[in-house]
């Protein structure tokens, strides 16, 4: 099925439909290297997309390649301590500068040396006009540097947006940030991180994880503790999902330090909402896991878990077992959700596949998703890709 804005349209038209009559989107959308394109452009380009933690890059120097819609960047902590993303390309030909994790004084390019402070200032042009003539008249280096891309951190996690016209990041989320006011997310810590390869569209892991009707065949021990009987759904316009009001996962090793002055209704409330467009949070009174999905391609997608407590005093060893207990509850339960979600994709690559009907009990979280993405590549902004110089 070729891609054309009259087909985004129609598709847009099924899914936004009373959840009675809605079509979700038709299985050609999840497997397609053209619709994965034009998410890349119309969607990840656009967004402020999550690509890591901030606990990835812990130290002044400490530099992460990231690619978002296609384009390699690469976050660094800069000299005051400062997290800032960059084109992870040279200012002179183009050549990539960081290939690997790692920590670096300075970002030396290996072509022909030319070298950039951790802010991005371009610092050495070396031989440039002949061996030893290490400046040129006529290069003003100032206007040189590393382009920069706007980069922003919330509740640890860290956020790039290739467009320099969007709305700040603490714009976007503020509707879920008041929602949370009562957590007090200066106090997480990083506690533990997982790899995930999923083999399916990332947009299947995601309407997957913000529907409760699956609970009870995939999950059933998570079923066990958080039920659906006191579950709820969350809308907003950039986040939807579920939550509990009581949710007892297994605490074998004792409890975890909790978010300080907790009203007593947040004691055992759970909330898991899918940021859009690629960030699946769980927040609890003593942690806040975030799964990090970044797509490989239509067909396979990478799941990072982070998973964070609450307080310095959740980083002493006596809560270690507690901490990691409580991360494997909720990686197997992705272990779960892989696994159908596998199977979902498979199905979804069948041209007889042509769009969910949904619960109109369960499942208008699912719908509201599906029309995120429907409505973004159907009625897309300008394209605002363009980069500010180096201090701008
Ligand atoms: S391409 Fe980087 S120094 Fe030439
Ligand atoms: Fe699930």
């Amino acid at each position: 099925m070729p891609v054309t804005q009259d087909s985004l349209v129609n598709v847009l038209s099924g899914v936004s439909a009373p959840v009675e009559q809605a079509r979700g989107l038709p299985g050609w959308m999840f497997g397609d290297p053209d619709v994965y394109a034009l998410e890349q452009e119309r969607i990840f380009a656009g967004s402020w997309v999550c690509v890591g933690a901030e606990d990835d890059l812990p130290r002044v120097g400490d530099v992460m390649p990231v690619e978002v819609a296609g384009r390699p960047l690469f976050v660094v902590r800069d000299q005051t301590g400062y997290l800032r993303c960059f084109h992870n390309i040279c200012s002179h030909r183009g050549a990539l500068l960081v290939t690997d994790p790692g920590r670096r004084k300075i970002i030396a390019c290996p072509y022909h040396a030319w070298t950039y402070e951790l802010d991005g200032t371009l610092k050495k042009t070396p031989h440039i006009c002949g061996q030893g003539v290490h400046d040129s008249p006529t290069l003003d280096k100032s206007l040189h540097g590393l382009k920069p891309v706007r980069c922003a951190t919330w509740a640890r996690l860290v956020f790039v947006n290739l467009d320099p016209l969007a709305p700040s990041l603490d714009e976007e989320l503020a509707p879920l940030a008041e929602r949370w006011a009562a957590y007090d997310f200066s106090l997480l810590r990083f506690s533990s991180a997982e790899d995930f390869l999923l083999p399916a569209n990332w947009k299947l892991a995601i309407e997957n994880f913000v529907e409760r009707y699956h609970l009870p065949w995939v999950h059933p021990s998570l079923n066990g503790f958080s039920g659906i009987d006191h579950s709820f759904e969350l809308f907003g316009d950039l986040f939807v999902g579920v939550g509990s009001r009581k949710v007892t996962p297994p605490r074998p090793h004792g409890p975890l330090p909790t978010f300080p002055g907790l009203p007593a209704e947040l004691a055992e409330r759970g909330e898991y909402p899918a940021l859009f467009p690629n960030v699946l949070l769980g927040l609890h009174c003593d942690s806040l896991f975030a799964y990090v999905m970044t797509p490989q391609g239509p067909n396979e997608t990478k799941e990072r878990l982070y998973f964070f407590s609450v307080g310095e005093e959740s980083l002493e060893p006596r809560y270690a077992e507690a901490k990691a207990a409580l991360h494997k509850v909720f990686a197997d339960i992705n272990r779960e959700d892989m696994d159908i979600v596998s199977r979902l994709h498979r199905g979804c690559a069948s041209p007889a596949m042509m769009g969910a009907v949904f619960s109109p009990v369960f499942e208008k979280t699912s719908q509201a998703f599906q029309r995120m993405v429907a409505e973004r590549l159907a009625e897309p902004r300008e394209p605002q890709t363009v980069s500010v110089e180096a201090g701008g």
